[in-house]
């Protein structure tokens, strides 16, 4: 219906002009949707972020989720979050910037942030029955879009090319994309996606500081684990796993 270049995902699309959180309708029906469906919309009133934050989403960017049922245990279902910003690096990298990824789940370029993605899933047990994967990416903004109080460390695809992006056929790569690493997460060990991940990635190496509800870590990133936690070093030379929390760099 849109030149999609895909098999699966956005096979079937749920298009809104304004929605609170496309993740939140996502939940909704993901019960009774086949996997792949997409729900996108311009504009969101409520658009959430990772931690309880809230998430900008004005008209000129891309806001949507993917419903995926891959049949893994919940404790898999954070290496999606690795999976959907590599893809989403990839496509940018493909139009000539050059995007890295801040662990988890931060798309960046130049240092600022372009991309956000929120994972979210529910599971019977051990195994998930759905995930919900919310990727929102700042396409065709002005800074001036942004709220001041949110402007800083952010940027948007149409400042740093300096032209206007065809919202359409990036939606089409980005899907491409994302099938395709969909595929190899599907089929091939995670150590191949994390390698490809790892390599994009610009937090490993630096001076941390991760904040998570219950604490405050200090340290040198020196990994990730197969499941997608950070490894820090701290100073006295024991080493900790954090699974989700919220990085600054020490040193920009
Ligand atoms: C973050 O960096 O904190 C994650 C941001 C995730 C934003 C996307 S936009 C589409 C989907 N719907 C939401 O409400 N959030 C995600």
């Amino acid at each position: 219906q849109m030149g999609l270049k895909t098999t699966l995902l956005g096979q079937k699309i749920h298009y809104f002009e304004e929605v609170s959180s496309t993740n939140s309708v996502a939940k909704e029906i993901a019960a009774s949707e086949e996997e792949g469906s997409l729900v996108i919309a311009e504009v969101q009133k409520v658009g959430r972020g990772r931690m309880g934050r809230e998430w900008i989403s004005p008209h000129g960017g891309i806001w949507m989720s993917v419903i995926l049922k891959p049949g893994i245990p919940l404790r898999h279902a954070s290496r999606l979050t690795l999976v959907a910003g590599l893809a989403v690096a990839n496509v940018i990298r493909d139009m000539g910037l050059d995007a890295r990824i801040k662990w988890p789940n931060d798309v960046r370029i130049n240092g600022k942030k372009v991309c956000g993605i929120l994972t979210e899933a529910k599971a019977e047990v051990d195994r998930v029955d759905y995930v919900i994967l919310g990727i929102g990416i700042n396409v065709n903004m002005e800074l001036k879009d942004i709220p001041e109080s949110f402007r800083a460390g952010s940027t948007t695809l149409k400042v740093e090319t300096g032209k206007h992006i065809r919202r359409v056929s990036f939606l089409q790569d980005l899907l491409f994309e994302l099938e395709q690493q969909y595929i190899r997460f599907k089929t091939q060990p995670f150590s191949q996606i994390l390698n490809d991940w790892l390599a994009l990635s610009d937090t490993i190496g630096r001076e941390v500081k991760v904040t998570t509800p219950s604490r405050i870590i200090e340290g040198k990133a020196v990994g990730v684990t197969p499941d997608g936690a950070l490894i820090i070093r701290k100073s006295d030379d024991t080493k900790e796993e954090i699974i989700a929390g919220r990085c600054i760099y020490a040193r920009p």
